[in-house]
């Protein structure tokens, strides 16, 4: 891990990654608040997919969506978050997400859409026991982690990571890298959760 990548001045996350659902069964965690079009309470009880609005969303900045109960957290990483997804791999357990769940077009570093790569949208569940990572995206000791962490997630049930891509660390407890669900991108700056048909 290289702990000389601190970059002081970016944008910090604006929010936790823990995931408090709320009686309207969704919760968009951001500030400013960031706004999706909610289904009825039918339509999400039968998993249909979900719409999301990230026109308000910058760089550094994350929100999270429930669909079909799980939190979906979706991401904007910064430059120099991105630019340390390769300098991560030798201390990853799945770098190449072979064996870890996402659609083909997610499967490379950055775990997202070639049209969109700075934006990760992936399951905030932990692949361990199920706990809610939380976000940990200043990189070394500032959010409370060793000198040479390169920000990412950090399940506080056992202690399982994750990077900036969502790919496990080697020597936790987690199997594997949180899952990425289908999505295809909308007009207008909106992604569809649960549904990738179309996906160029
Ligand atoms: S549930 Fe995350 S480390 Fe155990």
């Amino acid at each position: 891990m290289n702990s000389n990548n601190t970059n002081s001045g970016r944008r910090q996350f604006l929010v936790s990654a823990t995931v408090a659902m709320g009686a309207a069964g969704v919760t968009a965690i951001a500030t400013p608040l960031v706004s999706s079009m909610l289904p009825s309470a039918k339509t999400k009880s039968a998993g249909a997919p979900v719409e999301v609005d990230i026109s308000s969303l910058e760089p550094g900045m994350m929100i999270t969506q429930e669909w079909r109960g799980q939190p979906i957290w979706i991401v904007y990483r910064t430059t120099q978050m991105m630019e340390q997804l390769s300098k991560n791999t030798q201390f990853l357990a799945d770098p190449d997400s072979n064996s870890s769940e996402q659609p083909a077009y997610c499967k490379n570093t950055s775990r997202s859409m070639s049209s969109h790569p700075e934006i990760l949208v992936v399951v905030g569940i932990c692949t361990h026991l199920g706990c809610s990572p939380v976000s940990k995206t200043k990189v070394g000791a500032a959010d409370g982690m060793s000198s040479d962490w390169p920000g990412g997630f950090f399940c506080p049930c056992h202690g399982s990571k994750y990077d900036m891509s969502a790919r496990v660390f080697k020597a936790v407890p987690a199997p594997f890298n949180m899952r990425i669900p289908p999505y295809k991108y909308l007009a207008n700056k909106k992604i569809l959760i649960g549904d990738d048909q179309g996906e160029a």
